[in-house]
């Protein structure tokens, strides 16, 4: 069985394919429909857009043009970090869904505990009145799970200490030499299943030299590493490309980093990402 047929189970007994194609950054339009479409075509099964990406439209386009059962994919969005109200998460999610195109959704995330202009912001209040929304939409079945991006510990506990349901999913940026170990433990305590966006860096892990290294001795490529790495880490990656090469490359880690290579990629350290 290919990697892009296994799954991972949440929680709530929701089967989440284990690598999904990550769309952030991808324009809406053309470039957004032939990338997952480009995907769909070479076996993925679980596609992550969010409505910040601005692409739902095409991604759902490509998704209903497929030819694949809709139950055979699983698509994710997200709540616009400054949603932070009961009536616009509503409303967000409505226009999610029409731009979608679909009569539901697989997974919905609340994209960030604050605003992204406002990082670091407390919206504890805001938070629990998204979730309420999610919480009845998931409970009407028109979302199969609920879940948060970007949440540590602290925002983690608002929604776990004073509402209904555990998030069953939460999306973090997570990567070779990124120390995420607090959140992964909250989250593994709560039975919270971690999703892993930014597996290559944004691309700027690839040129890590201590990876390449580990990628010509198992005859890889940098970026097959760290998407192996992840999922031995038992989460799931999230790589992104345009290229349909690297597309293919990105789910073809059917192979296994020994316990010694693993802990060697452990000591790797830092955040390489650059945004200009
Ligand atoms: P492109 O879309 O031009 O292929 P991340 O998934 O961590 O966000 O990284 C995405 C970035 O890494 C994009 O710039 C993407 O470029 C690049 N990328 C994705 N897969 C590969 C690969 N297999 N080899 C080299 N670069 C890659």
């Amino acid at each position: 069985m290919s990697i892009l047929q296994e799954t991972y189970t949440l929680s709530n007994g929701v089967k989440l394919p284990k690598i999904g194609f990550g769309t952030w950054q991808i324009k809406e339009g053309e470039e957004a429909y032939n990338s997952v479409m480009t995907a769909l075509k070479n076996g993925y099964r679980h596609i992550d857009s969010a409505e910040g990406y601005r692409n739902e439209t095409s991604v759902g386009r490509a998704v209903r043009d497929s030819g694949i059962p809709r139950e055979e994919i699983f698509v994710t969005s997200k709540l616009e970090s400054h949603i932070k109200t009961y009536e616009g998460a509503k409303q967000a999610f409505e226009e999610t869904m029409a731009n979608f195109g679909f009569e539901y959704l697989d997974l919905f995330l609340i994209h960030a505990p604050w605003p992204w202009s406002e990082m670091g912001k407390e919206c504890d209040e805001g938070n629990r009145e998204a979730w309420r929304a999610m919480e009845e939409f998931y409970k009407a079945g028109r979302i199969k799970a609920i879940g948060v991006s970007n949440f540590e510990p602290k925002h983690l506990d608002n929604i776990i200490g004073n509402c209904e349901i555990v998030p069953h999913v939460n999306q973090i940026g997570y990567f070779i030499g990124l120390d995420q170990s607090k959140t992964i433990e909250h989250c593994k305590k709560h039975d919270i299943f971690v999703e892993a966006y930014s597996p290559l860096g944004i691309g700027y892990l690839l040129d890590n030299e201590d990876i390449q290294k580990v990628a010509k001795k198992y005859d890889k490529s940098a970026a097959q590493i760290c998407i192996r790495y992840l999922l031995q880490k038992g989460t799931a990656p999230l790589p992104k490309s345009t290229h349909e090469h690297r597309i293919i490359e990105n789910a073809d880690v059917d192979f296994d980093i020994t316990a010694e290579d693993m802990a060697f990629l452990d000591t790797i350290k830092g955040d390489p990402r650059r945004w200009e």
